[in-house]
């Protein structure tokens, strides 16, 4: 995924900006470019590879206290030193980033060439400076002209643009995030807050339809022509938390982090003694017990902890539940819109598919809830109603602390649905409540022992395949594992109901598969060593993931899981988060930007 930065201050901007670029290299990307304001011009820095490799074009300091930056992830041509942003016009007067995509760029380009501009790329994003130049030529002022090449643009599109006479730094946003850094006499821009936290934790974030004018001093910001005022938020986050913090990746950082963040997930919303969850919810309790539907929409990661989520809100909430991937939702009638909550689950709150799947069910009058771990992303503002997974930022591709954290949050829910609707009693909260509170600890305990979970990775570390299997919870918890596997280590790898084994995959099973169970409380144990018996047969060395104490019959390796209820299988998930990472690792694999994956999968 594209990420920008921008600048407006005192201080040299160069460093600053590919600093800003370094912070949001983890989104993926492939060239990379600055556009510095110096003297009346704009001079531009640009190139295929990484930000180092900018840094080496470009001089040591500058005179710029303005700029812009960029980095790309490419959609329309191919990574090149010409693709890479920021793009200008015929004058090079006129720089622009972008981040997203301008749905009706050929036809504006068509017009353009026709009327003698020279194109120097083949993206979608160049189409803007040239109508801003020609707009300006027509005597408009700078605002003036943006504003009316915005209103030619059909498609997604977060836009940062500099002219060479003014130290404006020029702003717009349609479905893509960006957001402003307030500092002292300085102002930054990011596509994240990632891009500028250690300079800035005031934040303000663009809502679609703004335009937007930074300067030293501030942003000031319109929307169909108007003055609007939006809030200042203020970034808890630690500096810290966004650095490695001495592990070897991030992804293992935040396997590490994720008791922590269990912990920040609960705090405060939790009563035990009484059974009650307090989640802030503005959807009143007379609509939650009316409630006859849930439809649950998700990509990847969300999407598993999605179908954790919905086999306790079925047995504890009394609702009917679907589990959709999001790209393949659709909202069909037959079913009262006005008694249908639609919870889209997204880590990011970013995600293109989720969001389209919120937006057409929010359409036809369905209520929205998101649940996600980033404040003011593009879910919380579409949506009815947020519930925070309070996770932290989470910078490896590969999703971790935030599944465990969205299985808890959605626990949650389940809990206070579940004492809305009065299906569940205050003992029965209690019990559930007990075993999400003992989460942080267990899987502590995980983290902290010497399970040996490194060595078994490398003993199977060259196998021909690996298969995930489990039941119920257990289920969802062997689509992860299979999920993280494949992303990180590019070995094949599939997760699906232990009870399907037999109907199909089991043809596939050798003594060179390895076949990793969830053999857990809440994953049917016990029916799940049927099909660990089917593979054992067949020679596939079986790991398995068990209750403390179950016999360990059948099983080549086994990996003990605390006693902890329903909740059990998320623990047992840290186990095969460990395993894929130290496959992978032993594999030498880019294992926090693993191969054709961004982290949100998001339109660039
Ligand atoms: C897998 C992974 C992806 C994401 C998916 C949804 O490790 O990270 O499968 O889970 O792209 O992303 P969010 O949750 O941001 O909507």
């Amino acid at each position: 995924m594209c990420g920008i930065v921008g600048y407006a201050g005192h201080r040299d901007a160069l460093p600053l900006l590919t600093g800003g670029l370094s912070n949001l290299e983890y989104r993926g990307y492939d060239s990379a470019g600055v556009a510095l304001r110096e003297g009346d011009g704009v001079t531009v820095y640009k190139t295929v590879g990484e930000v180092d490799a900018l840094r080496a074009k470009v001089p040591e300091t500058s005179d710029a206290t303005v700029g812009i930056g960029h980095t790309r992830w490419s959609t329309h041509g191919k990574p090149t030193d010409e693709n890479a942003h920021p793009h200008t016009d015929c004058t090079g007067n006129v720089a622009v980033v972008h981040n997203g995509i301008i749905d009706n760029y050929d036809a504006l380009k068509a017009e353009l060439e026709e009327k003698g501009h020279t194109f120097a790329s083949a993206t979608d994003t160049e189409v803007v400076p040239h109508l801003v130049e020609d707009e300006l030529a027509a005597g408009k002022s700078t605002k003036e002209a943006f504003r009316a090449v915005l209103d030619r643009l059909e498609g997604s599109f977060a836009l940062a643009m500099i002219v060479g006479e003014s130290d404006e730094i020029y702003l717009a946003r349609q479905d893509s995030p960006l957001c402003v850094g307030h500092g002292d006499g300085e102002t930054f821009i990011g596509s994240d807050v990632t891009a500028f936290l250690e300079h800035a934790r005031e934040v303000t974030y663009l809502e679609n339809g703004d335009l937007a004018v930074v300067t030293p001093d501030g942003v000031t910001i319109e929307h169909d022509g108007e003055p609007v005022e939006r809030a200042i938020e203020q970034i808890e986050w630690d500096a810290d938390a966004a650095e490695k913090g001495g592990y070897e990746h991030y992804m293992l950082k935040e396997i590490h982090e994720q008791p922590q963040a269990l912990r920040q997930a609960l705090s405060g919303r939790v009563d035990e003694m009484q059974g009650t969850v307090e989640l802030g919810l503005d959807l009143p309790a007379e609509y939650l017990r009316s409630l006859e539907e849930i439809q649950i929409v998700a990509c990847g990661t969300s999407y598993h902890a999605g179908l954790y989520a919905a086999h306790l809100l079925e047995t504890h909430a009394d609702v009917r539940v679907t589990v959709h991937v999001a790209s393949e939702y659709e909202f069909r009638g037959g079913r009262d819109p006005w008694r249908t909550l639609v919870v889209a689950v997204t880590q990011s709150g970013e995600t293109a598919e989720t969001l389209g799947a919120l937006r057409d069910a929010a359409r036809t009058g369905a209520r929205t809830l998101a649940v996600t771990n980033t404040v003011g992303s593009s879910i919380t503002r579409a949506a009815d109603d947020a519930l925070y997974i309070r996770a932290g930022p989470e910078i490896g591709v590969a999703a971790t602390k935030t599944f465990v954290s969205q299985v808890a949050t959605l626990a949650l829910l389940t809990v206070h649905l579940g004492r809305v609707r009065d299906t569940l009693s205050a003992t029965e909260a209690g019990e559930l409540l007990g075993d999400v509170r003992g989460l942080p600890g267990a899987v502590q305990r995980v983290l902290n022992a010497d399970t040996g979970v490194r060595d078994v990775a490398e003993t199977y570390v060259d196998s021909v395949a690996f298969f995930f299997i489990g039941r119920y919870l257990g289920h969802p918890v062997s689509m992860e594992g299979a999920l993280k596997l494949k992303e990180i280590s590019y070995d094949h790898a599939e997760g699906f109901p232990a009870g399907e084994l037999k109907h199909g995959p089991l043809a596939l099973v050798t003594d060179e598969t390895p076949v990793l169970a969830v053999l857990t409380e809440g994953a049917n144990a016990d029916a799940t060593l049927n099909s660990v018996k089917e593979a054992e047969s067949r020679g596939a060395p079986v790991i398995g993931c068990l209750s403390e104490g179950r016999d360990e019959k059948f099983i080549d390796v086994g990996f003990d899981v605390p006693e902890l209820g329903e909740m059990e299988p998320l623990v047992a998930n840290v186990y095969l988060q460990l395993f894929a990472y130290h496959v992978a690792n032993s594999k030498g694999r880019a294992i926090d930007k693993p191969q054709y994956l961004t982290k949100h999968r998001q339109l660039t």
